[in-house]
């Protein structure tokens, strides 16, 4: 396996609370250069012919490379996590599988060889990137968008009052636009519901932060967001409702036109009513 091959970009970060996660980012046009898949060729490399089998659900091409940049990233992040703890292992000794039923259905797996530790995994692919994040305890979430312009039916459906204000605030404070903190924002519900694995399922006035307490600055470098002269890269403790101290950490980030959230959560049971999918996601998704 050579991850060159992707131009992969694999980072460590060091969460408040002391957590470690590994996390990738793959731009979708090295992807996009390997294919289509040949039998020694790179894709075939790091993914298992079961896990290219499963691509083949995307008929459209480009969705399908989104699909197969994020198992990429997912594959690579894994192995770096993984030879961090000592276990220097084969990509395609791994395996990507997703729950394919129940209230976390779409939620990727990780399928590891006997002996080794569990890790948990998410995956998220945006506008020519994708990026995944892999930790040995908890659960993690990922969202990458493209900052946009977002509505007021958007902010009211999307976001509480209570978020609304936070983030208003946080743009004024950090000077940044109303669109890259909406879109954060937005991205911050996302990665939650990804930790859970409710997805968007579940009901997003329910799935609520009360804002973040900021414990370091512009300590994490990940090129294709972070190069830019006026990123924003924060790690925050999230204050999210009835979860303990340190219950929801993470990374995010606002740089080169992306939004980025990584959260960790270490709560066990979420209490949140499932519903059908919000209308917002369509706007969300343009
Ligand atoms: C998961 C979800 C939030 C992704 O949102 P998105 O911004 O469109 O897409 P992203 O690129 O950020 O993430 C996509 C990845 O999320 C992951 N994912 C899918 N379902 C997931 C779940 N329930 N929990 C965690 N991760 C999930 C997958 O890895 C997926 O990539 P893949 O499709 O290539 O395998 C959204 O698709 C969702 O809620 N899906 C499940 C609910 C649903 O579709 N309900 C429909 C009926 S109510």
């Amino acid at each position: 396996m050579n991850p060159p091959d992707f131009s992969v970009e694999v980072v460590k970060v060091g969460l408040p609370g002391g957590q470690r996660v590994t996390v990738a980012v793959v731009p979708l046009s090295s992807v996009r250069r390997a294919w289509p898949i040949q039998p020694d060729g790179p894709i075939s490399r790091v993914l298992t012919p079961a896990e290219i089998a499963a691509s083949g659900m995307h008929v459209v091409l480009e969705r399908r490379l989104a699909h197969l940049a994020g198992r990429v990233a997912a594959k690579l992040a894994l192995l770096s996590h993984l030879r961090g703890q000592g276990y220097f292992l084969e990509a395609r000794e791994l395996g990507l599988t997703q729950m394919m039923a129940g209230p976390q259905e779409g939620r990727p797996v990780a399928q590891l060889p006997a002996g080794v530790p569990s890790c948990d995994v998410s995956i998220s692919h945006s506008h020519g990137l994708a990026l995944a994040v892999v930790a040995s305890s908890g659960r993690v979430g990922v969202d990458l968008e493209r900052v946009a312009p977002r509505s007021a039916a958007f902010q009211e459906e999307a976001f509480t009052d209570v978020e609304r204000a936070w983030l208003e605030q946080q743009a004024r404070v950090e000077g940044r636009t109303l669109d890259e903190v909406s879109s954060l924002g937005w991205c911050l519900k996302e990665a939650l519901v990804k930790c859970s694995g409710h997805g968007l399922r579940a009901a997003l006035q329910q799935v609520t932060f009360d804002g973040w307490t900021v414990t370091r600055d512009r300590q994490v470098h990940l090129a294709p967001l972070t190069d830019g002269p006026d990123a924003f890269v924060r790690l925050v403790q999230l204050k999210v409702p009835g979860a303990q101290e340190a219950g929801v950490t993470g990374l995010l980030v606002v740089g080169q036109g992306y939004a980025l959230a990584v959260l960790h959560d270490a709560r066990e049971a979420h209490p949140w009513r499932v519903e059908s999918r919000p209308s917002v996601l369509r706007e969300a998704s343009r």
